[in-house]
């Protein structure tokens, strides 16, 4: 059986006529707990996927970048390697984005052709696009010998996303796809992007977490994303601090009575509470009880739903269904309006929550 590696390679000898220098791949990932803070300077837990982008990468003469998707065959794309910020769209902006990036940070880059081929669902929240950007900027560091580690290059990857494509997203996605390792879930802290690697193994203790995809178009993602961050940037600022990271729960009630307007105050709640619920987390997976996560779910699902206001009646029945037939928690996943939910189950319910859900 060839791997996807292989393919990607094969495909890159047939389209370019000669081998690759190397072939490079990153995880799309999945968020257990810990939405909407990471552009607060928050604290996140996501974990990987075993669905990936991969890319066979080749350096060539001249300033350009040659690109082709295993998924839109037809002839590749040939974009100038000192594109600037909207002169590139569709899915090859994200690779123009990454050489981008890292040539304005200083980094010295030549001409080079790019094979991508994945299987992370796009548009399903699971971070397709960082995946795709994360494998490009491994690939591009490696074949020009860029001395960057995983941190940086996830920052650059993130640069790439805010200021090439224009979706102003947080670090999460980028950092789980270069930093999360088999077993293991990411606790992040967003700020100094430091990280700790906590086991995660449920199948040890007969439990399941599914990832169910709504298949829920996202809806008006965009523009809500960047509308939700814009009112906890400013709800920092006239509290006075630099993120909503530096409250914490003791002092709610006071931050709360500070603020104007019923919005802003749910806004704020929900990114303090669900910090505060990241670290709960942890600390249950610490103590080996896997269980007491599933009550944490869904107060992160109650929270998205209610104060941050980024579910989908579809997310929400998927939640509902999931929890009347057996799941010891479910929240949705990812930026929200649309996508997926996931769901603790112990595994011999996994087949009737799921489905249930269907
Ligand atoms: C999207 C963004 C992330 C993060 C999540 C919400 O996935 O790309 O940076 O903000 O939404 O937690």
């Amino acid at each position: 059986m060839s791997t996807r590696a292989d393919t990607a390679a094969e495909l890159f000898t047939e389209t370019f006529g000669r081998a690759p220098d190397g072939v490079f791949s990153a995880p799309g990932r999945v968020n257990v707990i810990g939405e909407h803070t990471d552009y607060n300077d928050g604290f996140v837990l996501p974990m990987a996927l075993p669905h990936a982008v991969t890319v066979a990468a080749g350096r060539r003469v001249g300033p350009r970048v040659r690109v082709l998707s295993r998924q839109q065959p037809g002839a590749p794309e040939s974009l100038d390697l000192g594109a600037e910020p909207g002169a590139v769209t569709g899915w090859p902006a994200y690779v123009a984005g990454v050489v981008w990036s890292l040539r304005t940070h200083g980094f010295d880059l030549g001409g080079v052709d790019l094979v991508v081929d994945g299987d992370v669902p796009a548009g399903a929240g699971l971070s397709s696009s960082a995946a795709l950007e994360c494998a490009v900027a491994s690939a591009l560091a490696d074949l020009f010998g860029i001395a960057a580690g995983p941190a940086e290059l996830a920052r650059l990857a993130q640069r790439a996303e805010n200021d090439f494509v224009g979706m102003p997203c947080g670090v999460m996605d980028q950092m789980a796809s270069m930093t999360c390792t088999a077993g293991h879930l990411l606790f992040l802290d967003t700020r100094s992007l430091g990280t700790e690697q906590v086991a995660f193994a449920p199948a040890a203790h007969g439990r399941t977490l599914l990832v169910v995809d709504t298949r829920a178009p996202h809806r008006l993602v965009d523009g809500e994303y960047a509308d939700r961050r814009r009112a906890c940037e400013k709800a920092a600022s006239a509290l006075g601090v630099r993120a909503l990271r530096d409250f914490t729960t003791d002092t709610l009630p006071d931050v709360l009575s500070r603020l104007d307007g019923e919005s802003q105050r749910r806004r704020v709640r929900h990114v303090v509470t669900e910090n505060e619920r990241v670290s709960r987390v942890v600390a249950r997976l610490r103590a080996g009880e896997l269980d007491a996560v599933g009550p944490l779910l869904t107060e992160s699902h109650t929270s998205l739903r209610d104060d941050y206001e980024v579910t989908v009646p579809e997310l929400d029945t998927a939640v509902d269904t999931a929890l009347e037939a057996g799941a010891l928690g479910a929240r949705m996943t990812g930026g929200g309006f649309g996508g997926c939910v996931i769901a603790l189950v112990p595994t011999d319910r996994a087949d009737a929550v799921r489905e249930a859900v269907r």
